[in-house]
């Protein structure tokens, strides 16, 4: 196959040279079928109706109204455990996402505050107390004044990230300290 594809180039290659390049000459196509493919107008005979309930690839349905809170923090457990790497991202996801509101630790004085109506402390009894699975609910579906998180934060992300809010408030060993970045080779950019 692959001597039979360079076989084609080369001799392809010569046509070209020979006759097609040639500018008041048509040039020749090469697997014409590819060009210049069936076209179809949208819509057209081939419109094939997804089986009811059917759920796009890639694309898990969130089972938990928003009201629902309440169960999903029976329901859901958080599938990442505390580790060094999940505790980093936690923190990205934190300090990209939810710091502009309720301020780095998670006092509620992130710099939106006070354009946007503080939040309430996550160092509360009752923060403290929601299962992970709540928390997991509320960045999902939001909560009153704060909205769904879940366009823009990946599942895997709110869990770590639900990790990290532990470590805050003091329910879980801090995050490790990052190592240093590997120094530079020498010269360069
Ligand atoms: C735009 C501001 C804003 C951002 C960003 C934001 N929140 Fe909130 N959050 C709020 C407000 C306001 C409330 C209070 C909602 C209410 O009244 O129930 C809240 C409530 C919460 C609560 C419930 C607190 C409680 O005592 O009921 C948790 C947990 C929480 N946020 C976590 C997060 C996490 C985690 C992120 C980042 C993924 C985040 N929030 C991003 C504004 C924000």
């Amino acid at each position: 196959m692959k001597t039979l594809l360079a076989f084609a180039f080369a001799f392809g290659g010569l046509a070209c040279g020979l006759v097609a390049c040639r500018h008041e000459k048509p040039k020749r196509v090469y697997m014409p079928d590819m060009a210049y493919s069936p076209a179809f107008k949208a819509q057209e005979g081939t419109v094939r109706v997804p089986p009811e309930r059917a759920i796009p690839v890639n694309f898990s349905p969130y089972p938990f109204a928003k009201n629902d809170g309440e169960r999903a923090g029976r329901e859901l457990r958080n599938p990442l455990a505390s580790s060094a790497a999940v505790l980093i991202r936690g923190q990205e996801v934190f300090n990209t996402f939810c710091i502009v509101c309720h301020g780095p630790t998670g006092l509620g004085n992130g710099p939106l505050i006070p354009k946007f109506p503080a939040p309430p402390s996550l160092h509360t009894g009752r923060a403290r107390g929601y299962p992970d699975g709540r928390i997991f609910h509320i960045i999902t579906q939001g909560q009153n004044l704060m909205g769904s998180y879940a366009s823009q934060i990946p599942q895997e992300d709110r869990w770590a990230v639900i990790r990290y809010l532990r470590v805050l408030q003091g329910k879980a060993a801090p995050v490790p300290p990052q190592q240093n970045p590997p120094a530079a080779s020498g010269g360069g950019s």
